[in-house]
């Protein structure tokens, strides 16, 4: 008997290093209070010409070859991001060329950082009904691309990257357990893209305005926490395991505060909750699938373990797996 499962992973991380010192010269802040409210030390910038869709190319063909396949054997591409190059082509139909995947459906899911659990799971929906054999999902975004490098409150907080995962079948009882995905759109003024261009548009002044993040840090705080641990104890009781019996949990990488949080209310250690933010930050939808990638390249999840992958973020959306790996 089979479920579906992750075969393999990649991941690709910008090679610029924007450290916190660098950020004290551009604004009011320290490294101090970037360590102690977040856990950051430094984060990836992708530079002018390193798009969105260059970072997800190089992380789907870091997967292929890690399972080992081609692109011949892909069947469904998922991308999740919300910085992709433009508004069209998708990213999954840039990634699908690159990678020569000539049979594949290719399409992209707005989910913000819980992106990367939301193309897993609407993935596994597909290799379920047997729609498709092997899917390949990526979790990619340029969020320096959408900051106010003047607004200390989110510069600080982000970073570039991408992640990538092939599913096709596995031998149970490994695969992907459960899943469990939960919109909070009351809370959608929490953390926003705003732009002004449209009005500017109508006052007949035509210069164009980038859009940039806005955010309410301390609301968003709580519900991250509430809603995390919700998903985990919701996909734990759909899979049938005892929260108390994961053996790691591969956390959305927002803030280490809040990580922090989710163990206590959850009553987890903390040394259990897999941690990169340090040397990352905030990449969105890359977190949790390069969190993942280092995890297992690290030896913190081995065959056989019972994992949950846990993720929220802007929408706001939040969403769990449970997965014995
Ligand atoms: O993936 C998306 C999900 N994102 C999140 O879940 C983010 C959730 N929120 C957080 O992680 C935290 O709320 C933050 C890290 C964003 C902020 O931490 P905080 O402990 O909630 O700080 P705060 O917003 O209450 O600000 C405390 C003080 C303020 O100054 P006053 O008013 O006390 O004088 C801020 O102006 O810290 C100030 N501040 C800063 N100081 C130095 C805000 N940003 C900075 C900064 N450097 N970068």
């Amino acid at each position: 008997m089979s479920n579906i499962g992750i075969l393999s992973l990649g991941h690709y991380l910008p090679h610029y290093r924007l450290t916190n010192a660098q950020l004290e010269k551009m604004v009011e802040t320290s490294d101090e209070w970037i360590m102690t409210r977040t856990g950051i030390k430094e984060r990836r910038v992708a530079l002018t010409g390193e798009k969105t869709s260059n970072m997800a190319i190089a992380a789907a063909k870091e997967a292929l070859h890690n399972a080992p396949l081609t692109g011949a054997d892909i069947d469904l591409i998922v991308v999740a991001t919300t910085t992709g190059d433009s508004a069209f082509p998708s990213v999954a139909c840039l990634v699908q060329k690159a990678i020569h995947a000539k049979h594949a459906a290719a399409f992209d899911v707005a989910a913000a950082c819980s992106g990367f659990l939301y193309a897993l799971t609407t993935a596994k929906q597909f290799l379920m009904t047997g729609a498709a054999k092997r899917a390949l999902i990526i979790g990619a975004d340029k969020f320096t691309n959408i900051l106010d490098w003047n607004d200390r409150s989110t510069c600080v907080l982000f970073g570039d990257g991408a992640a990538a995962a092939v599913l096709g079948s596995v031998r149970q009882p490994r695969g992907i357990l459960s899943d469990y995905l939960l919109g909070l759109g009351d809370y959608a003024e929490y953390l926003c893209v705003v732009a002004a261009e449209r009005e500017q548009f109508e006052q007949k002044n035509l210069l164009i305005r980038s859009p940039y993040v806005v955010m309410q840090g301390q609301e968003l705080f709580k519900v991250a926490v509430n809603s995390m641990a919700l998903a985990v104890e919701t996909a734990a009781k759909k899979a049938g395991v005892d929260v108390k019996d994961i053996q790691c949990v591969v956390p959305h990488q927002a803030n280490d505060r809040i990580i922090s949080a989710v163990a206590k209310k959850m009553g987890i250690p903390k040394d259990l909750f897999f941690i990169n933010i340090e040397k990352y930050g905030n990449m969105s939808a890359a977190s949790i699938g390069v969190a993942l990638y280092e995890a297992v390249e690290q030896k913190r999840i081995k065959r056989g373990d019972l994992i949950a992958l846990v993720v929220f973020g802007a929408g706001l959306v939040a969403g769990a797996n449970i997965v014995r790996w």
